[in-house]
């Protein structure tokens, strides 16, 4: 059976991809996913904050009696123990390149186009087979406009692009008003993918502390709607591969997934979820949902059902909001 795969124009060998996470941060992991089966791996992020603050540094011992990067310090968890140092990102990124033959992609976790970027080449150079952008940006200021927040994504995506030369692909989440049209200013700008979607991780209340209190949950199946959706919507209308991301626990998500139109498929809570052996599991799985049905190739299936190949496209929009309520209210679940 063919699984290949084309990504951001590189040959996988099959559409599973290990997401960002600690799991990638470590290279025996990485080995044993490729040992499990994955198409790719990408590894966790270096955030700006890190790299910013790394320069600082630089400046701070070269620069005797200057003493302006201590606000920069104070502004990322510098004992944290997930993010890596830049410097140990690069050589993880090295060893990764060499310990396997899958393609590994970097990821770096930004929201300006400054100097950081240039780091962007460092990870072009330690044998990276494409970069991951995250874009994890939350509008705070109330004078920020959407269509300013938009061109923030694109000056990123274009920094990077005039950086370095292997794919970009960029992590995006779905808080935009016209997610289609952002999507496509990224393709115009050059991503050569888009990974939908971010899962932004919102505080909560501690009520007895009154503090906010950070906390990550894995996800789930049924979050794989947002991204399905708007999977389903891009799928053919655009030049940029399209990644999932978010709430694949199982075979259902993955195959879900690529009838919408997703080109990979990346998993990270599952791996954590199950261990690296679940990749087996996935890719057994996906082997014998075709094999039931005849189908030799992924191309059989992609897309089928997408916005642009299923015969009642308006079963992604409005009318589908409409008969979920019409359903709802003659199931008799009604108050009353
Ligand atoms: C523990 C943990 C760490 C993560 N670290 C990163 C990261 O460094 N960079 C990144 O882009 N995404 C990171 N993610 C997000 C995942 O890559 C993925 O987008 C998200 O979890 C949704 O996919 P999932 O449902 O397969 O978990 C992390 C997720 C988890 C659960």
């Amino acid at each position: 059976m063919d699984l290949t795969t084309r990504y951001l124009g590189l040959e996988l060998r099959n559409p599973l991809v290990a997401g960002a996470g600690p799991l990638t941060g470590e290279l025996d992991n990485i080995r044993r996913l490729e040992d499990a089966g994955v198409g790719a791996v990408v590894l966790p992020s270096v955030f700006e904050e890190q790299i910013e603050q790394e320069q600082h540094l630089i400046d701070e011992f070269t620069t005797a009696g200057v003493d302006s990067y201590a606000e920069a310090l104070s502004y990322f968890p510098a004992q944290t123990v997930y993010a890596m140092d830049p410097e140990r990102y690069v050589d993880l990124v090295q060893r990764a390149v060499k310990a396997v033959d899958i393609p590994v992609v970097a990821s770096l976790n930004g929201v300006t186009d400054q100097g950081w970027i240039n780091y962007a080449r460092r990870i072009e150079e330690a044998g990276a087979s494409a970069i991951e952008l995250n874009i994890y940006f939350i509008p705070s200021d109330l004078a920020l406009s959407g269509r300013e927040v938009e061109q923030r994504y694109l000056d990123v995506l274009k920094a990077v692009k005039e950086t370095v030369t292997c794919p970009v692909a960029v992590k995006i989440g779905p808080y935009f008003s016209a997610i289609g049209h952002m999507a496509l200013q990224l393709d115009e700008a050059g991503a050569d993918g888009l990974v939908l979607f971010n899962r932004f991780y919102e505080p909560d209340i501690d009520l007895a502390r009154l503090a906010l209190v950070s906390d990550l949950e894995l996800s789930r199946p049924y979050e794989i709607r947002l991204p399905l959706l708007w999977i389903g919507i891009l799928s053919g209308r655009i030049k940029a591969s399209l990644a999932a991301s978010t709430g694949v626990d199982s075979i259902n998500e993955v195959v879900k997934y690529l009838l919408a139109g997703a080109d990979v498929i990346m998993t990270t809570s599952s791996l954590l979820r199950h261990g690296i052996g679940h990749v087996g599991q996935i890719l057994a799985g996906l082997e014998s949902w075709l094999a039931a049905r005849d189908l030799e190739t992924l191309q059989t299936i992609r897309g089928r059902m997408s916005h642009r190949n299923i015969a009642d496209p308006t079963a992604f929009e409005r009318a589908n909001y409409i008969k979920v309520l019409q359903d709802y209210a003659i199931g008799g679940r009604r108050a009353d």
